[in-house]
């Protein structure tokens, strides 16, 4: 078992007084590219991070506790503002699709990073579905618990997010990145090994918070459904260069960044086929300048890892999630990393800008139930 699956075991045995019958692990993501072309019927490719939520559950009392909060909660009711939204809408969600989900008692614990752009909420998501769908034999594939969680998420929690981080968290797998039609939600995955390449994915946090997150995020998802209404078609997935010319002003430039950005989650897709991490790195790049300069989702710190990162070398760079701040990625040459991280550090002090937190991911497992 991994740690965190450790770790709700024990907060469960000490809380319940007995073993688990099942344990829901999950985890975080991290979008390599393709963003904001979820909601648009496109294309992305994130990869499952070796950070997770696991969830120990059995039939009981109703009780759910947290080990990372130290906090209890009890099942059911509305939603309260609190880490316990998010199984409460799992919950919901499944019985609202007209599952049978009894009284349930659980522990959690996890690392995944929060309010950061890393899909903290989907990991606590998939975890609870992969649980609940064990426990109580709903017999559900993964794809529809993908879709049920999206749901509890815009349901329930209130965010308008498209199906990506749920479906990564749920199907990805260990050393391959995911590529998702959003449209027809066709998964496959594509190779991504990076330590075999000798290239880690350098993730700087920078500490930004999101808050303005969840008004920008709806607003931008608002000019793409203009923009595609605008051009007579159902989704920007569905338009090409050459009808933009018939947008202009806000709408041309949202939906100029959904329309390359599909394209460049192709060939990134067909790249990583090859082994070619130069041309990865080349889009990469691209995305995150039509983000900032189209889609207009990035900050200071964010255009200023991606611009340190290109100084030092690296293949490519990028914001990853929704912008507005949290985490940007640098793919990077393992023996790099350490002079990239150092030179951020540096730069992002002498601009007074908060000081970032690290990590170096490697494409990992997505959910499972484990024994
Ligand atoms: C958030 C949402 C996703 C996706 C990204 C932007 O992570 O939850 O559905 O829209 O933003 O690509």
């Amino acid at each position: 078992m991994r740690t965190m699956e450790d770790r709700a075991v024990a907060a469960y045995r000490t809380r319940f007084g007995i073993d688990p019958e099942v344990i829901g692990s999950a985890p975080g993501r991290v979008n390599v590219i393709g963003e904001h072309t979820d909601y648009n019927g496109g294309f992305v490719l994130p990869c499952a991070i070796n950070l997770r939520v696991a969830a120990a559950m059995g039939i009981g009392t109703g009780e759910w506790y947290s080990a990372d909060y130290d906090q209890a909660r009890a099942a059911g009711g509305c939603k309260e503002d609190s880490w316990a939204d998010y199984p409460r809408g799992v919950a919901w969600s499944l019985a609202d699709a007209g599952h049978q989900v009894g009284r349930f008692q659980a522990a959690f614990a996890g690392d995944v990073p929060q309010a950061s752009g890393l899909s903290s909420s989907a990991a606590i998501e998939c975890a609870t579905a992969v649980g609940l769908n064990e426990l109580f034999a709903l017999g559900l594939a993964y794809p529809d618990l993908a879709r049920l969680c999206q749901r509890a998420e815009n349901r329930f929690i209130g965010i308008n997010s498209g199906i990506m981080d749920q479906y990564a968290s749920l199907l990805c797998r260990q050393d391959a990145a995911l590529l998702i039609d959003c449209r027809s939600l066709e998964a496959t995955p594509v190779p991504f090994d990076l330590t075999a390449a000798g290239l880690v994915l350098l993730v700087c946090d920078t500490k930004v918070g999101r808050e303005l997150g969840s008004t920008g995020y709806n607003d931008r998802r608002a000019a793409c459904e203009r923009a595609a209404s605008t051009l007579g078609v159902e989704l920007l997935r569905d338009a090409t260069l050459y009808d933009l010319r018939r947008l202009s002003g806000e709408e041309l430039k949202r939906a100029r960044h959904v329309v390359s950005e599909n394209d460049r989650v192709l060939a990134a897709a067909e790249a990583l086929v090859r082994g070619d991490y130069q041309e990865l790195g080349r889009l990469m790049y691209a995305s995150h300048a039509s983000l900032r300069d189209d889609f207009e989702v990035s900050t200071a710190e964010l255009d200023a890892f991606v611009s340190i990162a290109a100084d030092c070398d690296a293949l490519g760079a990028r914001l990853t999630g929704a912008g507005f701040g949290g985490c940007a990625i640098a793919l990077v040459e393992s023996e790099l990393s350490e002079t990239v991280e150092q030179t951020v550090l540096q730069r992002f002090v002498a601009a007074g800008f908060a000081t970032p937190e690290f990590y170096r991911f490697e494409a990992s497992a997505g959910a499972e139930v484990v024994r």
